[in-house]
Order: C-alpha cells, then structure tokens, then sequence
C-alpha cells in the first residue's frame, strides 16, 4: 500500500514544489486547494511525469470545507501518513499593517488567524486520529522565521501572530504523541522567491522545500515538538 501524503495549498509555490518532491520519493499525494479546476495543468503535468497526485478541494479558512475534505479522506484512503499544512496567507499589506502594527486591523488579524492557524488546528485536530490508528505520522506545520519569540520582531503583526501561534499548535499536538511514531514539527523555509516572498527572496522554490520534506520523512524516532530550519533546530 502506497503511503499517503496530504499537502495544502498545493497548487503554487512550496507546496506544489513539495508535492512533486513526495510524489517522486513514492507517496500518493493528495494535494489539498481551494480550486482544483484551476490547477489542471500543474496536476497534468505531474501526472505526465507518472507522479501519484490527487487534487482535492479544501479551504482552510472554512469548517465545512475542512469536515468535507477529512470525509473523502476517511473515505477513500482510510489512513494518512504524511500532513504538510503549508497554505498560508500574509495580507498585512492590505491595511499597511505590514509597516506599523499601529494600522493592524482586528479584520486582518481574523482572517489571518483563520487561515494561518485555526485551519491547520482543525486539519491537524480531524487527520491526526487517522495517523494514531495507524501508530504512524509526520506533520509538518510550514511556519516562518517571522514567528520568532526569541529575535527582535516589528510590522506584520497579523502574519506573525498567527505562525507564532501556529507554532504552539505544533506544541500541542507533539504533546499527544504517546509514543506512536508520529512526529509533529515546525519549519521556516526562509525567504523564498514565491509569490508570498517576493522575486527579491534570497532563497529558491527547491531550497525552501529541503526542510519541509526532511519533516515530512523523519526516520523512526526522529525529532518531535521541534522547529527547524534547513533540518537544524531553530530557536522558538
Ligand atoms: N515564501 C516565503 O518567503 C515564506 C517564508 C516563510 C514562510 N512561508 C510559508 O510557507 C507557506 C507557503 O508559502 P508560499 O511562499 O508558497 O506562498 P504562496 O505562493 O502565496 O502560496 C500560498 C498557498 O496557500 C494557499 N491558500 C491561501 N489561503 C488558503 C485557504 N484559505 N485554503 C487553502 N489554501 C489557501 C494558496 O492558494 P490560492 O492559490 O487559492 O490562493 C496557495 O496555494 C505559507 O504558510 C507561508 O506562510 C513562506
């Protein structure tokens, strides 16, 4: 039996790229979007490539969204091995937030928090039964650098609110492990030349993604709770 990945925000930037690099190391990759329709061609051309890859709707910004996506899940696959919960959303530039934290507004902060957090909280809450029938699974919460306790931070405070917290849902949910081999991480993958990082990012598409397909295919007894970087620990 294949094993089962489950990426989000999978049709540009990290996560497609990470999508093709589980897919090439074997996995069935389901790759999780908002509108599959309009991805027929990134699906195509990986199918062209014999890459086992299946788009399925999801926005993480809506429960019913989240509870339809885990009912095909449950129903057609029945376990999952590997979640990358990577979409994500930095819109503080939309109410110049992304200059002064004094122009934030609550709305921003909401609709951040929604997509940035609360979703991967409940993929994470609804998918991770699934690894523990199993005894097997590894999560990978795509967080930034820009959630950073421990490094002087300013602006952009919608953005790094809720990676800051995403982080702690990574604490949590590594908390339940109980011994299952399941590990839960953290990953920054720098500032990459995405859409979200801007052409003027310092780091590509394939070096951003390293850290997170290391997460995504710890070995047996690899580490768990952590937050990483290029796979070496990054200070919370
Ligand atoms: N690029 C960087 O420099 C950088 C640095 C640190 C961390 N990160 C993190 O890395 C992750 C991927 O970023 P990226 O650079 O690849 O960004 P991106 O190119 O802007 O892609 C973001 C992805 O998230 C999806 N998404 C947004 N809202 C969604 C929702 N409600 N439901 C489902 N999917 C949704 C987008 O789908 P649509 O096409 O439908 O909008 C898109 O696929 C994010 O979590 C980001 O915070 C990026």
């Amino acid at each position: 039996m294949k094993k089962i990945a489950i990426v989000t925000g999978a049709n540009r930037g990290l996560g497609l790229a990470t999508s093709e690099a589980l897919a090439q190391r074997g996995f069935k990759v389901v790759m999780a979007m908002r509108n599959p329709d309009k991805a027929q061609k990134q699906v195509n051309a990986f199918k062209m490539k014999d890459l086992d890859v299946v788009p399925l709707k999801l926005d993480l910004s809506q429960e019913k969204s989240i509870n339809e996506f885990v009912e095909v899940i449950r129903k057609e696959f029945g376990f999952v091995d590997v979640l990358v919960n990577n979409a994500g959303i930095l819109i503080d530039s939309e109410d110049g937030g992304n200059s002064s934290l004094f122009k934030t507004k609550s709305a921003t902060i909401q609709k951040t928090f929604t997509t940035n957090t609360l979703g991967p909280f409940l993929l994470t809450q609804k998918i991770f039964p699934l690894m523990q029938q199993e005894g097997y699974g590894r999560i990978v919460n795509v967080s930034s650098g820009m959630a950073q306790l421990s490094v002087p931070q300013n602006a952009s405070a919608s953005y790094r609110i809720s990676k800051t917290a995403l982080n702690m849902v990574t604490n949590l949910f590594a908390s339940e492990v109980q011994g299952a081999d399941i590990c839960v991480n953290s990953v920054s993958p720098g500032w990459v030349r995405t859409d979200m990082g801007g052409p003027h990012a310092d780091r590509t598409i394939e070096q951003g993604i390293k850290g997170i397909v290391w997460a995504a295919t710890l070995p047996k007894g690899g580490p768990n709770g952590g937050f990483f970087r290029d796979s070496a620990p990054l200070p919370w």
